[in-house]
């Protein structure tokens, strides 16, 4: 890349909250054959050539663990050029500079709020008589204040449309990494769609509230005839609260306000450097009276290619699956991160480990995962540790079981969607160095013991007043400890590496774990000692399983950890029955209690709101968590039945075994895999159940009357 010759420039005076705004102008007599721009920012940038926008890239250069790298963006701009030019960058505070996260102190946030906000570039000019002229961020750039008068990730933006940049100053040159800088590899976040505004209407207490029907994460557009210096001040929420007042406790410590100083006459401004999670906005000022047709949210997200669909004859569930579609693209916003509302919005290696299969069969995340995969890679701890959040924004805390293994579980999910090896080649050491770490810390070889865990963080069986579900800690711990081990041995051999020591040592950690745990005394332990290979006699587990749920009220007790796992170990082992009436249970706890509730994406409690309409909580109350969504992957595979053997990574054959539903009537699934678009539906009607497959592959086909291969093509196959 040309940008590495450039020199890193910052503002010139002290800038505080303001966003700096940095200018090149420049002249170009001879006629353009193309230009180009190698541009990237600490910070988060908008580049502007004359007035008009650079590129899709909203937020760019995106968001990695920037001590170590930071993406390059490359623009075609040879439309934008004229012969006299003005090239201006204003750049906010991002991720890179936001005092993130909001919940907790540390000298390391302390460290990441002070650093100065950069730009680097490169503006090549191609003339039609082959010669080039090159533009690179010097001393020859100008700054000054921006109309961005703050801009920060979680407390939100203000922007002055009567503030006029008069004072220019030279830039100053930074002293910054150049060794930093990589081509972008994530899919650039874009403005993906736009949502009318559906009401809006004055609260109970007299606020003027904004409802746009759908939990989104990205900023409101409005347009607004005013006069100069009149305000628009609006705050942003996901729910009412009982009584149908504004709520947004639960965003804790984040402000979550856009502001914004009017200029005369017609006008349309959204924020540009920030991003909220929000269904409302409540109007704190705005002039005139506000009506529906002057909002648009606009929807920002990575822009990932929709891959999967699915839906039935119930309408709650097709409702479950847009939310959990919502769900994904509101946290997947370069980095897979928790929520998009609080003071977290973080990329939690539990979560994104929960449901990397989901998302991977409904987007094609790829390049998404791949990406955030080597910042994982490039923020583990020097003895293998990896972080609870990728980018690591808690270096002070310790790894946990089930969140840490992000880094052996991802990049093998990523491999089964999809076929490629390469992502196996790019992790192998960083999967490897997590599992050296579980073993060099254990005080118990074979086992994982003596160190923090999150358990089955939000199971339901929690003794009251804690967070974490009731399954033994160190039984979860060391299961997955074997189950990453497994997976760095399947990789090795893929990789044509010897793998003799981990064989040696997943021996040594599946006979531990059956002599510490003869047996399971919860819900997720038998989860996890049928799904990660542990039980002795999985049949015999998967029942006692059954049985122990039947027990509980046909009611799930799990949590992060067992929830995913849950209904494929009950369809796998003869209880599919039992799996459907969980999916389809409506009262709390469940999928569709949430969905009743007036859920548009993924809870992050069962119950955020209960029954009576009061809150679970205001303190860890999201409603915007996709991590229970994980729950659509067992829809694709086990209820319409489109799956693979290990063997067959990328769907390069398929395994066809549904499990058809008469209460839904009927499920219809489609999956674009890199072997081809696979189709599955079934209906259920009186004369039986009529299966249809269309496949692009060799499938097995398993259904009650028998197996049999069939060859690509299309089938019908009906069953009483
Ligand atoms: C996050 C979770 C995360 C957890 C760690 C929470 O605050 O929102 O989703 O995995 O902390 O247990």
């Amino acid at each position: 890349m040309k940008i590495y010759d450039s020199s890193y420039i910052t503002a010139s005076f002290e800038n505080a909250d303001i966003c700096p705004v940095f200018r090149r102008q420049f002249h170009s007599e001879k006629e353009i054959a193309g230009a180009s721009l190698e541009i990237s920012a600490l910070g988060v940038y908008e580049a502007m050539i004359n007035g008009k926008r650079v590129g899709e890239f909203v937020l760019a250069p995106g968001w990695t663990s920037y001590d170590k790298r930071l993406q390059v963006q490359t623009y075609d701009v040879t439309g934008l050029i004229r012969g006299d030019n003005d090239l201006r960058v204003t750049v906010g505070r991002g991720w890179f500079r936001s005092p993130m996260p909001g919940f907790t102190d540390s000298d390391d946030k302390h460290r990441r709020y002070a650093q100065p906000c950069g730009l680097i570039a490169v503006l090549t000019l191609k003339y039609a008589d082959g010669s080039e002229d090159i533009i690179r961020t010097d001393e020859s750039w100008e700054c000054g204040e921006s109309a961005v008068r703050f801009s920060e990730i979680y407390d939100g933006e203000t922007y002055d449309a009567c503030f006029e940049t008069e004072k220019w100053l030279p830039a100053q040159l930074l002293d910054w990494s150049h060794e930093i800088l990589i081509p972008q590899e994530g899919e650039e976040i874009r403005e993906v769609e736009r949502v009318a505004a559906k009401r809006v209407f004055v609260t109970p207490k007299g606020e003027t509230v904004v409802d746009f029907g759908q939990e989104v994460t990205g900023y409101v557009e409005f347009s607004v005839n005013a006069s100069a210096g009149d305000a628009v001040r609006f705050d942003h929420a996901e729910v009412l609260d009982s009584d149908g007042n504004f709520y947004n406790a639960n965003y804790r410590s984040a402000k979550a306000v856009a502001e914004y100083i009017c200029r005369d006459g017609e006008q349309t401004w959204h924020p540009r450097l920030t991003f909220f999670g929000f269904r409302y906005i409540r109007l704190l000022d705005f002039p005139g009276d506000p009506r529906t047709e002057q909002f648009t949210a606009v929807v920002i997200c990575s822009d990932m290619e929709q891959t999967g669909t699915v839906s039935c004859g119930d309408p709650m569930l097709n409702r479950l699956f847009s939310n959990i579609f919502w769900g994904q693209r509101c946290n997947f916003v370069d980095v897979p991160t928790d929520c998009p509302q609080r003071d977290e919005r973080l990329g939690w290696t539990g979560d994104a480990q929960v449901f990397v299969k989901a998302a991977s069969y409904n987007y094609d995340v790829e390049k998404f995962f791949r990406k955030w995969l080597r910042d994982l890679a490039a923020d583990q701890r020097p003895d293998g540790e990896v972080g609870q959040v990728i980018p690591d924004m808690l270096p002070e805390m310790p790894g946990s079981a089930a969140w840490g293994d992000a880094a052996v579980i991802c990049p093998w999910q990523i491999y089964q969607t999809y076929g490629s090896t390469a992502v196996l080649h790019d992790q192998f050491e960083s999967m490897k160095a997590w599992v050296d770490f579980i073993r060099s810390v254990t005080t118990t070889p074979g086992l994982w013991t003596d160190h923090f865990h999150y358990g089955d963080w939000l199971g339901l069986d929690a003794p009251s007043g804690s967070y974490k579900g009731s399954s033994r800690e160190e039984l979860i711990a060391t299961a997955f400890y074997a189950y990453s081990t497994g997976l760095v041995i399947k990789t090795g051999k893929i990789l044509g590496r010897d793998v003799t020591e981990y064989e040696n040592l997943y021996g040594e950690i599946t006979a531990a774990f059956h002599k510490a745990y003869p047996e399971y005394l919860t819900q997720t332990e038998h989860v996890i000692a049928v799904r990660l290979g542990l039980a002795e006699d999985p049949q015999k587990t998967a029942d006692a399983l059954a049985e122990m749920i039947v027990r509980d009220g046909t009611q799930i007790k799990t949590g992060f950890v067992g929830t995913p796992y849950l209904l494929h170990v009950l369809s796998d082992y003869g209880h599919a029955d039992l799996a459907w009436k969980l999916l389809l249970r409506k009262e709390y706890p469940s999928w569709l209690f949430s969905v009743r509730q007036g859920a548009t994406t993924i809870w992050e409690h069962w119950d955020g709101i209960k029954e009576d309409g009061t809150f679970w909580s205001t303190d860890m109350n999201s409603f915007n968590h996709y991590a229970y969504g994980s729950v659509i992957d067992w829809v694709y595979e086990k209820a319409a039945g489109i799956s693979h053997r290990e063997d067959a990574a990328g769907f390069t054959s398929l395994v066809y075994e549904p499990h058809a539903n008469p209460e839904i009537g009927f499920l219809k699934a489609e999956l674009r895999t890199r072997n081809g678009l696979v189709r599955s539906s079934w209906t259920c009607g009186e004369e039986g159940v009529r299966y249809e497959l269309e496949t692009p592959v060799p499938a097995e086909v398993i259904l009650p009357s028998g197996r049999r291969t069939v060859e690509p093509g299309k089938y019908i196959f009906w069953e009483n």
